[in-house]
């Protein structure tokens, strides 16, 4: 006498089997699939149902239903084949396809210049044991401005033009795009006690008119060395390192007074103009020197605002724009080409 099994598994096999002659589209061949080889399919449930038989039946029925399972699949994987050899011959047939066709370009990306630029200059800081921190620009007044001494209706406020975020309408604590990368020596120093050496890159905003030297979006890269005797000639050796590296080893620089809030004293550098040698030109306004960075010793309150004990540490911070540095490097003259997504501009570098 056959095992029931035995009959059902042949039914199974006559059954797909013609069915499956009538297949003639990916989409019913799927549906198909489902039927004979999938999870809840009968020949599954056979499969299944094996561990509960006597060994001798589970012998024949497992092999039975092993062989048919494989000889499904197999004719399905042919199928599949046909099917998609036949949708190509269609194509190509019916005229909807020219193979002799120059293929589409593919067109390869690269580095926009102003992330070229910020990567060198991140690298001439690393190698020089400076970390990479990077922080929100969507930011507190509290860190914007009051944690670095620039207090409500103060007039150094009307150095930094403000976008104002009124997502939270809240005098207290109002919020804003961040005008500069300095409110990342707050946040850098409240994570972390001295030896601090940090740079932090990253977009700024400010509410202004654009022309061919300001944009109302810009990239800066903010520097912080908080120690032990930090002095004024660490400031200036790392600063001069750092612009050697970048504009070359025969660069000069100079530092001038200069006023910023959160240092004392402060600074701006600038370097001898890479384009005319320190003689004079247009790009350095005829005076020889280009003005790239502003900088300066950590004011003793801005320590304390973090909790640093400011008699013990002092440090040195400086923040510089980099497309600035793009512009001297490229000698580009308008600021608004890097992000007038202008593929003639873009693709030159
Ligand atoms: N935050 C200043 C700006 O946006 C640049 C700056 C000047 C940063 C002096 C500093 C600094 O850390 O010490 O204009």
């Amino acid at each position: 006498m056959t095992l029931p099994q035995l009959q059902e598994l042949k039914e199974i096999e006559d059954k797909a089997k013609t069915e499956l002659a009538a297949v003639s589209d990916e989409e019913t061949l799927e549906f198909w699939r489902i039927t004979y080889l999938g999870r809840r399919s009968r020949l599954n449930l056979i499969l299944r149902g094996l561990a509960s038989l006597p060994l001798e039946e589970r012998r024949q029925v497992g092999a039975a239903a092993n062989r048919l399972r494989s000889e499904l699949e197999e004719l399905l994987s042919q199928r599949q084949a046909q099917l998609r050899e036949a949708a190509v011959t269609a194509v190509v047939e019916g005229g909807h396809l020219d193979v002799t066709l120059p293929g589409r370009p593919l067109t390869i990306g690269r580095l926009h210049p102003v992330t070229q630029v910020l990567r060198d200059i991140l690298d001439a800081f690393v190698s020089m044991g400076f970390q990479v921190f990077e922080g929100p620009e969507v930011e507190w007044d509290y860190y914007n401005f009051e944690a670095v001494r620039i207090p409500k209706d103060h007039p150094a406020r009307d150095m930094w033009d403000t976008l104002w975020v009124d997502y939270v309408r809240n005098e207290e604590y109002p919020m804003l795009l961040r005008t500069h990368t300095s409110p990342m020596q707050i946040r850098v120093m409240e994570q972390m006690q001295p030896p601090v050496r940090i740079v932090s890159p990253g977009k700024c905003y400010r509410h202004e008119a654009t022309d061919p030297t300001h944009e109302w979006m810009h990239t800066q890269v903010e520097g912080l060395a908080v120690d032990e005797n930090i002095s004024m000639a660490d400031l200036k050796g790392t600063l001069y390192e750092f612009a050697r590296r970048l504009f070359g080893r025969e660069r000069r620089v100079r530092f001038r007074c200069d006023y910023f809030p959160f240092v004392e004293p402060g600074a701006d550098m600038s370097i001898d103009c890479p384009l005319c040698d320190g003689q004079g030109c247009r790009a350095c306004n005829n005076s020889g020197w280009i003005e790239i960075l502003g900088a300066g010793m950590v004011h003793p309150e801005v320590l304390a605002n973090v909790g640093y004990d400011a008699e013990r540490y002092t440090g040195f911070a400086f923040g510089l724009g980099v497309e600035r540095v793009a512009m001297l490097r490229h000698g580009i003259e308008d600021i608004r080409l890097f992000y007038a997504n202008d593929l003639r501009f873009l693709e030159q570098f």
